[in-house]
């Protein structure tokens, strides 16, 4: 959520700014500008909408300099526009600033400054900040920036530049991500790590309240009271090309191709012939022997993660768990203690009310396991222990191979808690294991089918509804495909647990209305062909997706698409790919810009 990067060096800052950005665009794209400083003057540009618009700007009027900070934005306080678009500045631009997150008290702020003479062009929270720093300004940026901070309140991840001060950076955080890269002659500000890593792998990740100064050829980092700090250095182990389309035409699109990769990733030395097992993990036996409560918290597709989670930890483990939204989990004063287990699962180990979770989770005395992709991100580092997915940078705003992942992770950890409490029977850990092992094929074979769900798409993109029905794991299914389907196709899409509709929403159903039934487990089928009946008596088109074996279901629906025969315990994770894939080809076929829907953004770090 915004995308911050800084630059100083020998370089044209303008040229490293634009490349950071167009890699962190995904964190918004509401408007774009930057802000280099040259022979102590800053010059600024800016344009509402998507980055191209600022690119064309500085085409024809380029800003030089080599030093400079950037932004994309996710609009919170103030409409997407020129005037509201970051970098902001104090009224002759001694000082400018982007910003990550909210300053809470801006308001207060703004009246105390503007009763001091401070005239504001935009309705943003961040242009207080420029005001600020200008009218407190002691002639030392560092020492200016520590008195700002104590008047105010929110979280923030800033970076500073200022006219007087024209050979360095000065950057900060509290509860936004921020990161300091490491180059030769040249070093790096960015809110994300694919920003600059076509420049740098080693970075220094900021903790919350640390300072850094930045100049060409030093970088000091200092605590909140001012302390310098020794940080280590963090070496980035993804490719460059891993946060590059590579050819296809959507980030989505790469990232549902590279899903079978990523679940090997994830598998990979932790699927054992006896079960499930996780090096490092501090979780054991006699700690779990004190754990009486078990509380998965999560947001949007990781919430439906931690859904199939507790699906899992209670068939496999014979433990009751509480799924919650962390939105809700955090003001509705849970019940949570020093017996208490929290899992918190998060693609960017950034999502604020998900790390707020932790905080408030952490007080009360629970254990905290953070099930996370980004090595270092602030969920890893505030939980007491972390699995991390290894499905590499996810950057489409629909989140897909960081999603299997996560069900990959909570399957196993299901199976590895049943193995520790001695609820699960060796030889099942062992066919989970087997048949997690088989999810990279069967994805695969899932990708085989675009094909067949394009041409479904491609007859009925101009659906203004569309159902989804499952029961047991395949609700969540059920809810996940939904919800990529509303994010980047617009489509309206509710998903029921199947036995549920007839209890209000059929009402819905008309002639017509497509309702995709999701029928994978045997326990249920005979209840799904029940209700596929109910809706298809009222009138719906009804297409169904079952195992190998069920085919003659056909007769009941409009359409099956035929997935592999599995071990019911595992279709949760290729089933949701036809559902990904259906999203994206619905998208496509209404002209959607996939990869950037509206109105959304990556890494949601305000609540
Ligand atoms: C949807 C999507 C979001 C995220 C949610 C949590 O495709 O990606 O619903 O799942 O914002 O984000 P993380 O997992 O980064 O905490």
């Amino acid at each position: 959520m915004c995308g911050i990067v800084g630059y100083i060096g020998d370089k044209q800052a303008q040229e490293v700014l634009i490349n950071g950005l167009s890699r962190l665009e995904y964190r918004g794209y509401d408007s774009a500008g930057i802000a280099t400083l040259e022979n102590e003057m800053i010059r600024v540009e800016k344009k509402k909408g998507r980055l191209k618009n600022l690119e064309d700007v500085l085409d024809k009027t380029p800003l030089s300099g080599q030093v400079g900070i950037g932004h994309t934005r996710w609009a919170t306080h103030g409409v997407p526009s020129d005037a509201n678009a970051h970098p902001h500045c104090s009224v002759n631009k001694e000082i400018s600033v982007v910003h990550n997150g909210i300053i809470e008290n801006y308001m207060t702020l703004k009246d105390e400054l503007q009763a001091q003479g401070h005239v504001f062009i935009s309705d943003t929270d961040t242009e207080v900040i420029a005001h600020l720093l200008n009218e407190l300004y002691t002639g030392d940026l560092v020492e200016t920036i520590q008195i700002a901070l104590q008047r105010m309140s929110g979280s923030y991840a800033l970076a500073v530049l200022c006219a007087n001060e024209p050979d360095k950076i000065v950057a900060v955080r509290k509860d936004s991500p921020l990161i300091v890269g490491l180059g030769d002659g040249e070093n790096f500000i960015a809110s994300d790590i694919p920003a600059i890593l076509n420049y740098t792998r080693e970075v220094y990740l900021l903790d919350n309240g640390e300072m850094a100064v930045l100049t060409a050829d030093h970088i000091q980092v200092m605590n909140s009271t001012g302390n310098t700090v020794d940080k280590e250095v963090f070496v980035v182990d993804w490719d460059p090309g891993d946060a590059e389309k590579g050819g296809y035409d959507h980030f989505m699109m790469k990232e549902m191709v590279e899903q079978p990769k990523a679940m090997m990733e994830a598998l990979m030395s932790r699927c054992c012939e006896n079960g499930a097992s996780f090096a490092g993990l501090k979780l054991n036996a006699e700690m779990m022997k004190k754990i009486n409560r078990i509380q998965i918290v999560a947001c949007g597709t990781a919430y439906h993660a931690g859904m199939v989670g507790k699906y899992y930890f209670e068939k496999f483990a014979r433990i009751s768990v509480e799924t919650e939204a962390a939105s809700e989990y955090r003001y509705k004063n849970p019940i949570v203690d020093e017996n208490t287990l929290l899992i918190v699962i998060s693609q960017s180990g950034e999502t604020a009310d998900t790390l707020a979770a932790i905080r408030l989770a952490k007080e009360r005395g629970a254990w905290v396991l953070a099930v996370t992709n980004v090595v270092g991100s602030s969920i890893a580092r505030e939980a007491d222990d972390v699995i991390y997915t290894n499905a590499g940078p996810e950057i489409a705003v629909a989140s897909t191979k960081a999603y299997v992942t996560q069900v990959g992770c909570m399957m196993l950890l299901a199976s590895f808690l049943g193995n520790l409490n001695g609820k699960m029977k060796k030889e099942d850990a062992a066919r989970i294991c087997h048949g997690l092992m088989m999810t990279p094929g069967l994805i695969d074979k899932a990708l085989e089918t675009q094909d067949v769900i394009k041409a479904f798409a491609d007859k009925n993109y101009q659906i203004s509804d569309l159902f989804y029905m499952g029961r047991g794991v395949d609700l969540y299914t059920s809810m996940e495909g939904s919800l990529k389907l509303k994010e980047i196709s617009y489509i309206h899409s509710e998903a029921y647990a199947a036995g549920e509709l007839k209890h209000g929403p059929i009402a819905l159903i008309e002639d017509g209305t497509i309702v995709v039934a999701v029928c994978t487990q045997e326990n249920v089928f005979e209840k799904m062909l029940s209700n596929i009946k109910e809706v298809k008596a009222r009138g719906a088109h009804v297409l169904a997706i079952v195992q190998a074996g069920h085919e003659d279901i056909a007769s009941e629906v409009d359409e099956v698409w035929v997935i592999p025969e599995m071990d019911d315990d595992i279709t949760a994770i290729p089933t949701i790919v036809y559902l990904q894939l259906l999203a994206y080809y619905l998208a496509v076929a209404r002209g959607c810009d996939v990869d950037k829907p509206k109105n959304l953004a990556k890494s949601v770090t305000v609540e």
